[in-house]
Order: C-alpha cells, then sequence, then structure tokens
C-alpha cells in the first residue's frame, strides 16, 4: 500500500510505524509548522521596521503599496513607498497631478487602507488596526485639512471648529471656549457666528486649520490646502499652518503640486508615478516661531505707517 504523505511504496517511516501513526505525526508536524510560520509573520507585522536597538521615527512607512482595480484593470497608485518623519517636522509630498500624492496622504491618515505595507506612527502600525480602532485612533491623534475646506454649512464657524472636541466627548461650554480661542488665533475673532457661506475662502481656509488643531493632535495633513486660494491667502495661511505647527510642535504633512508651497517645509518628497523619486532638506520660509512673529510685527508696523 503507498502512503498517502510520503508517497512511497515503503517509506522509511512507514516501514517502522503504522500508517495511522504516520498520519497522526504528519498531522502535528503540519500543525507545529504553520504555528511556526504564523508566529513569525505576527512578529514580523509588529516589529517590521525597527532596527535592532534603533527607536522608531514618529513615522514610519514600509514598503506600502496601492492597488486600485477597476473591472479587470489594476492601477498601481503607490509602489514600494518606504518614508521616515520625524516628530514636529514639517513635509511636503511634491508631484504633478496623479502622482499619487493624496492616495499617500489617505494611506498616512489612516483614511484608507494599504495592499501591503506598514505605516507606523508614533509606535502603532495603523495598517493593521480594525475600523473602530482606526476612527478612535484619527479622533485621538491627527488633524486634517482639505482644498474644498469641508465645512458644514449649517454650522457657523464656532460649531465647525468645535467639532473635533465634541467627538471627543467635550462639553458645549468647555469646547465653545476653547473654538473660540482657536479662532481668535487664526484671526478670526470677529466671524465666529459665520457660515462658511458667509466668508470668503481664506477665511474659511482659517476656519479648517482652527479646526485641524483645536484638539491639539500629533500630527496635521493637508491636501492641497492653498488650491482653491489666490496668492497672497496662499501665504498667509502657509505660514498660520507653520506657525500653529511650530506653537504646539505639531508634525504637518502638506501634499501639493506647487513648489511655492514646499518651500515652506523642512523637507520635501518628490514623488512621481507612485513612487518617492528624491528627499531633500530645505530651509524654511518661516523657520521659528520667532521668526514668524518678528515678520508680522514688522508687518504690523509697516501697515500702520501706510
Ligand atoms: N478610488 C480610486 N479608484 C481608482 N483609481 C484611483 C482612485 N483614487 C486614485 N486613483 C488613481 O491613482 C492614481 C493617483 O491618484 P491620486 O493619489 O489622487 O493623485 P494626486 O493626488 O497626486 O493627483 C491616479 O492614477 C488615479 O487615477
Ligand atoms: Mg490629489
Amino acid at each position: 500500500m503507498i502512503c498517502p504523505f510520503c508517497f512511497e511504496k515503503e517509506p522509511v517511516i512507514c516501514a517502522n510505524i503504522r500508517l495511522y501513526d504516520c498520519f497522526c505525526y504528519f498531522k502535528y508536524f503540519c500543525a507545529t509548522l504553520s504555528a511556526f510560520f504564523a508566529f513569525n509573520y505576527i512578529e514580523n507585522k509588529i516589529r517590521k521596521g525597527k532596527k535592532d536597538g534603533e527607536i522608531l521615527a514618529f513615522i514610519e512607512v514600509h514598503n506600502l503599496r496601492k492597488v486600485y482595480r477597476i473591472g479587470n484593470e489594476k492601477v498601481y497608485a503607490l509602489k514600494n513607498i518606504d518614508l521616515e518623519i520625524k516628530e514636529g517636522e514639517i513635509c511636503c509630498i511634491l508631484g504633478t497631478s496623479g502622482s499619487g500624492k493624496s492616495t499617500l496622504l489617505n494611506m498616512l491618515a489612516g483614511l484608507e487602507k494599504p495592499t501591503r505595507g506598514d505605516i507606523f506612527i508614533n509606535g502603532t502600525n495603523i495598517a493593521l488596526l480594525s475600523e473602530s480602532k482606526l476612527a478612535s485612533f484619527r479622533q485621538q491623534n491627527t488633524g486634517f485639512i482639505f482644498q474644498s475646506y469641508n465645512l458644514i454649512s449649517q454650522f457657523n464657524a464656532l460649531e465647525n471648529v468645535g467639532m473635533p472636541l465634541m467627538f471627543k466627548g467635550m462639553q458645549r461650554k468647555k469646547r465653545d471656549k476653547l473654538a473660540a480661542r482657536m479662532l481668535e488665533l487664526v484671526g478670526l475673532g470677529k466671524r465666529m457666528k459665520h457660515r462658511p457661506n458667509q466668508m470668503s475662502g481664506g477665511q474659511q481656509q482659517r476656519v479648517g486649520i482652527a479646526r485641524a488643531f483645536v484638539a491639539k493632535p500629533k500630527v496635521v495633513f493637508a491636501d492641497e490646502p492653498t488650491g482653491n486660494l489666490d496668492t497672497k491667502t496662499t501665504d498667509d495661511v502657509m505660514r498660520l499652518m507653520v506657525r500653529m505647527c511650530r506653537k504646539y510642535k505639531i508634525t504637518l504633512i502638506v501634499v501639493t503640486h506647487d513648489i511655492e508651497i514646499a518651500q515652506y517645509t523642512d523637507r520635501i518628497v518628490h514623488i512621481i508615478d507612485g513612487e518617492i523619486t528624491s528627499i531633500e532638506n530645505n530651509v524654511s520660509v518661516y523657520k521659528s516661531e520667532d521668526d514668524t512673529e518678528q515678520n508680522e510685527n514688522q508687518k504690523k508696523r509697516e501697515d500702520d505707517t501706510k
């Protein structure tokens, strides 16, 4: 009789033991082997990216890939992205339309799941989190600024800014106080009761910025935040974002196609066709809060003398 497992007519194992025993041993062998591979896989998933004795960067991306399927066709939006971002860094992802910037930002912000790869934020691999844990992680740790502001049209500025605090379960009185302080900080102290359609694009984006920063997240993501604004308002908005990040030591990742925007950041990550082609250090136009305040005081003095 042929052994169904080693396919030998007179197999070495089966020659000495009964077929039934051979089957049992084979089952145990398979179970041990599967457990070994499963353990290794999970351990790799959790520890991946951490070299011996090395501390993880604030944001670490390893081997990130995103493939969209449209019918039978596959779109490789991101191909094997590796990236590290330090805490408090202001980083720009720069690329032309369709290069994969928004896809990368959405993965980093936990808005979309990658096809493959790991994304560590402050030591947590968000690629492995369940939808509910991911939602809670986003709420506790991240803020998002959108090109089209995404304010709630029925809410006024104060209510829009208070939204992230409401999701955190903060009481109305306290969140109104914090939201009001944040609106003062972005120069909209006199627009608190205004609804989005009663404000200019620049003012709406200031509300968007106040909303992103009000809960003091660890990281803020901004997708083409000045895409709908004129040059002067773009400068105001970028300076404001940089100032807020420096003030609260918040990491900022800005996505843009505009090299001028990149000049406000500490590091520029160039992306082409879903791949990082180069990363360059940059001296931000507004490096420190002191510089910014000096610039603003100087500007005020100039305006006063006009
Ligand atoms: N939901 C989607 N389904 C299918 N393809 C998508 C989807 N989102 C993005 N893509 C494709 O992925 C590529 C990168 O898109 P995107 O990240 O939006 O680029 P960018 O923000 O740099 O303009 C593009 O080819 C785009 O068509
Ligand atoms: Mg985009």
